[in-house]
């Protein structure tokens, strides 16, 4: 029998890189993903697919039955802050229920499960920069509440049932595949902008700071993660402003576009940074990728894209 991960969310941005990832190191990988907003031409061709939706219990339980995984890196989510506040109902189906249904059917098999949480969104906007693990959360959207709601199962699951589950903090992840569509991915709108020749709007009037790391360096993370017990931050601690990233990706695109200011949107936070310290010592994990490298090779790598008509 293969050593076979499940990779809930692998149609989607950083699932589909760990799905990569697993199947270099010569294990099976087998992606769960709906296609709400994923897409199938992201899925590995190496992989196997089943599309479901895993709120849908009886059809998760069927493919982990008949997967037998040995380990869980669960992606899948209900990810729009927007949504969320339209559709909290649905928003907690999905990242509450949805996160519960896969550590039960993960439990039947013994599987060790790494969810994706965020940093940003649970963090709130008091907390002091950089923000560590011990901050209790302080979230403003549903979308905080939910992903908090998941982590909670996923920590009670792992303390009671001996089986080593953590939880990866995400902070602003970037790199290729990112869909330049979506409210967030900044990186990936402000590509698909600067190669269209358009120019970008940068919210706060470029101020707003956020902790931009790399998926290669999340994935790294997140197979560190594996088996382990724990919640960890996963980011580099570095707070860089709107307005600076805008400027390097400037130079990466070799543009010259002045950026269109305008006031922070409702609900966006002015500050966001995080320590990972702990997981430096806990995993032996550090991001890799500098920003102005990343930027240069993910701009390259989504303008490809993009003239492919891909990226979500
Ligand atoms: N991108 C970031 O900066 C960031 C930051 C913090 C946390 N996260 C978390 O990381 C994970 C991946 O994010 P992403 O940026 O790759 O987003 P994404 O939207 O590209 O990927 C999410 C995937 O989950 C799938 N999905 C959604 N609902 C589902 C359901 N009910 N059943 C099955 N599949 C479903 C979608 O189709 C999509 O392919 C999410 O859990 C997200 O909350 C992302």
């Amino acid at each position: 029998m293969p050593d076979t991960a499940i990779v809930t969310g692998g149609a989607g941005f950083i699932g589909s890189h760990v799905a990569d990832a697993v199947i270099a190191e010569g294990r099976r990988a087998v992606v769960i993903d709906d296609l709400s907003s994923g897409s199938a031409g992201r899925v590995p061709s190496e992989a196997d697919f089943e599309e479901i939706d895993i709120v849908d219990r009886d059809a998760l339980e069927r493919v982990f039955d008949s997967v037998k995984p040995s380990a869980i890196f669960h992606l899948a989510a209900q990810s729009s802050v927007t949504v969320s506040v339209k559709d909290p109902g649905r928003d907690c189906a999905v990242n509450v229920q949805g996160t519960l249904n896969v550590l039960e059917c993960a439990g039947r098999h013994e599987a060790p499960v790494v969810f994706t949480s965020t940093g940003g969104a649970l963090y709130g906007n008091d907390a002091p920069i950089p923000t560590d693990e011990q901050r209790i959360p302080a979230p403003v959207a549903p979308y905080g509440a939910s992903k908090w709601a998941g982590e909670a199962y996923i920590t009670t699951w792992a303390r009671a049932g001996r089986l080593p589950h953590a939880v990866c903090r995400l902070g602003n992840v970037y790199g290729p595949r990112q869909s330049p569509h979506g409210e967030a991915g900044v990186v990936s709108i402000f590509s698909h902008r600067l190669w269209q020749g358009e120019t970008p709007t940068l919210y706060g009037h470029g101020r707003p700071t956020r902790d931009y790391v790399h998926v290669h360096d999340v994935v790294s993370a997140m197979l560190k993660a594996s088996g382990v017990t724990g919640v960890f931050n996963v980011a580099t601690g570095i707070e860089t402003d709107v307005a600076s990233l805008y400027e390097m990706l400037q130079r990466a695109a070799g543009t010259k576009l002045e950026p269109k200011l305008a006031p922070l949107r409702e609900g966006e936070l002015e500050r966001s940074c995080m320590d990972a310290t702990r997981a430096e010592r806990e995993l032996g994990w550090k991001p890799a990728i500098p920003l102005s490298e990343g930027l240069a090779s993910t701009y390259t790598a989504l303008v490809e894209e993009f003239e492919r008509g891909g990226s979500g």
